[in-house]
């Protein structure tokens, strides 16, 4: 297959599932934010952890805001992607806490006011929490098309201590495989509302 007709499939399959989870109700948006931060919670890996990456509900995702609420309680660091102010299309992981002063990025998503103090080594982290528009069984993601995280984590994968990358997402959001590209990062786990997957 040419690069050309994978990008026309992909593109088509984040047409399908960014609309699939933009249609869920109010009610199963509800119930999918509670239980994830329950499926969350019981990976042992979560209670191991004490810095862990997030994001802020955008496009229909699942809510994290329990999520990270739920980190802040257990002590726990916790950092929001912001779009690197000098290097293309790459994030920066900044401390987020209550008291963090945000700002409304170009893409209208809310992020932390870069500062330098405030940036948090990738390796730093236990766990990046990933956003995804699908995903399937093998670990492969698709996100919504911009390249930020492989970009970002393309160089931590071959590091021994490197965060463990956890997909979190919607059921609907599964396919049976995702037409991956050379670039993409795997996921090492997938979270959704009614199940854990370790692709392994
Ligand atoms: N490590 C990389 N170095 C250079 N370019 C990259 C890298 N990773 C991805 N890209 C470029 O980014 C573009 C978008 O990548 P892709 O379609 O995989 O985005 P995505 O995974 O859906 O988005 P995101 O990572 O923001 O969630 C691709 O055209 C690709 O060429
Ligand atoms: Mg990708």
């Amino acid at each position: 297959m040419s690069l050309t007709e994978l990008q026309t499939q992909r593109a088509r399959l984040r047409k399908t599932l960014r609309q699939r989870r933009n249609s869920l109700s109010e009610a199963e948006q509800r119930s999918a934010k509670e239980r994830i931060v329950v499926k969350l919670q019981s990976l042992s890996q979560w209670s191991e952890s004490s810095t862990l990456a997030g994001y802020l509900t955008n496009d229909g995702e699942v809510d994290l805001a329990a999520v990270m609420a739920l980190a802040w309680q257990q002590g726990k660091k916790t950092t929001l992607p912001v779009i690197h102010p000098f290097n293309p299309r790459t994030l920066l992981f900044l401390d987020y806490t209550t008291d963090t002063q945000m700002r409304v990025n170009r893409f209208n998503i809310h992020e932390p006011e870069p500062h330098c103090t405030g940036v948090i080594p990738i390796a730093t982290h236990d766990i990046i929490l990933m956003p995804l528009v699908g995903f399937d069984a093998r670990g492969n993601r698709l996100g919504m098309g911009g390249g930020f995280y492989d970009r970002t984590l393309a160089g931590v994968l071959q590091n021994n201590n490197r965060p463990l990358l956890v997909g979190t997402a919607h059921d609907c959001q599964q396919v049976d495989a995702i037409p991956i590209a050379g670039w993409d990062i795997p996921l090492d786990i997938i979270v959704t509302p009614s199940q854990t997957l370790f692709p392994g």
